[in-house]
């Protein structure tokens, strides 16, 4: 294989472009054309294709976004779009792609594969919900965002006897919430995967301000979290362009539920895209090294259809297919930590 692409798809992720450093820099050493396609697939069928060259990943790997720029893409949806894909590919005279991308990114990447042309994904995404790996690129920063969250507006919470809310992202699952609820000690650690009622929650807090005698408590809320009975439901609200629901607003409805039952202060900070434009943390970029140069000898060596992926401290691949439209949910036993050292 001598001319490969490269393409960035779905929300961004701290580490993105440390991947494609690395897919082209594999590239120069190996004296391979890597080409990069920008704005996603959209970009692809329009032409938006170009060689990449040592100046356009010069200085990028501590840089969060995409220089590749990226998409939700609706290619992919409709049958028979992956021919329109390898068709566009293929006028561009490139052998094969690495894919790097979240759910929906690996999902487009193994039709591709199973339509016939040569794909290797790599998973990013801070949502941490793909399968078949244990961690996803970016997903390390946007928990240390969350973290850091927590730790500042603890000061807040405790000057003015406030219970703090702090909303991540987390559409499906709520590794994010998880991950910095634990580091940052919250109170109340609410995600899509646990079931939780209003009065359970309200009477822990209570709890902890009228018999624990503590003036304020730190609450932690995934997007996509909903109470039992749905009176908190984050997919109420307007849906985006490619008619996804929008979300963003659940940790705000909690406040007023908080206030109205219990009286007590209750404030919410949404962090929403701040957990993916932040500078990759140092393990992102490693981790985003290791698996794009993975990737790259995956290409190279004639495999497709497979995700480059981390098992414990190795790398291993795994075929897309058994990634394609699944989520990843947080386990029992991740969860238990947070709620027992949260
Ligand atoms: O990248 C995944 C994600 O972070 C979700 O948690 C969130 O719901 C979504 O992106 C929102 O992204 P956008 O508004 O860019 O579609």
């Amino acid at each position: 294989m001598k001319r490969i692409g490269v393409i960035t798809s779905g929300g961004d992720a701290p580490g993105t472009n440390a991947c494609v450093r690395t897919i082209a820099r594999r590239g120069f050493a190996d004296g391979v054309e890597v080409f990069g396609i920008f704005d996603s697939w959209d970009g692809l069928l329009k032409g938006e294709v170009r060689k990449l060259e040592r100046q356009d990943v010069a200085g990028i790997v501590q840089r969060a976004g995409t220089i590749l720029r990226s998409a939700r893409s609706t290619l992919f949806l409709k049958q028979g779009d992956a021919k329109i894909a390898i068709d566009a590919l293929t006028r561009q005279g490139l052998e094969g792609v690495v894919a790097i991308g979240g759910n929906g990114s690996q999902t487009a990447a193994s039709l591709l594969a199973q339509a016939g042309f040569p794909v290797v994904g790599v998973p990013k995404t801070i949502d941490n919900d793909l399968v078949g790996t244990d961690f996803s690129v970016g997903f390390f920063t946007a928990a240390e965002v969350a973290t850091q969250a927590l730790d500042n507006l603890r000061a807040t919470a405790e000057a003015h006897s406030r219970v703090m809310i702090v909303e991540t992202m987390g559409r499906d699952s709520g590794w994010i919430a998880v991950e910095a609820g634990i580091a940052g000690g919250a109170d109340l650690v609410l995600i899509p995967e646990h079931e939780f009622t209003l009065d359970a929650i309200c009477e822990r807090l209570r709890t902890r301000h009228e018999v624990h005698k503590r003036n304020y408590s730190i609450v932690i809320i995934a997007e996509g979290a909903m109470d039992k009975d749905k009176k908190l439901d984050p997919r109420r609200g307007t849906k985006d362009l490619n008619a996804r629901p929008r979300l963003g607003g659940v940790g705000t409805m909690l406040a007023l539920e908080i206030e109205r039952r219990l009286g007590y202060n209750a404030r919410c900070t949404t962090l929403g895209y701040l957990q993916r434009c932040a500078a990759p943390i140092a393990v992102d970029r490693v981790l985003a090294t290791r698996l794009s140069d993975f990737a790259f000898d995956l290409l190279l060596s004639g495999k497709s259809g497979l995700m480059a992926a981390l098992a414990g401290r190795d790398l291993e691949a795994v075929p897309l297919e058994l990634v394609a439209g699944k989520t990843k949910l947080v386990t029992d036993d991740y969860f238990r930590l947070a709620e027992i050292f949260g």
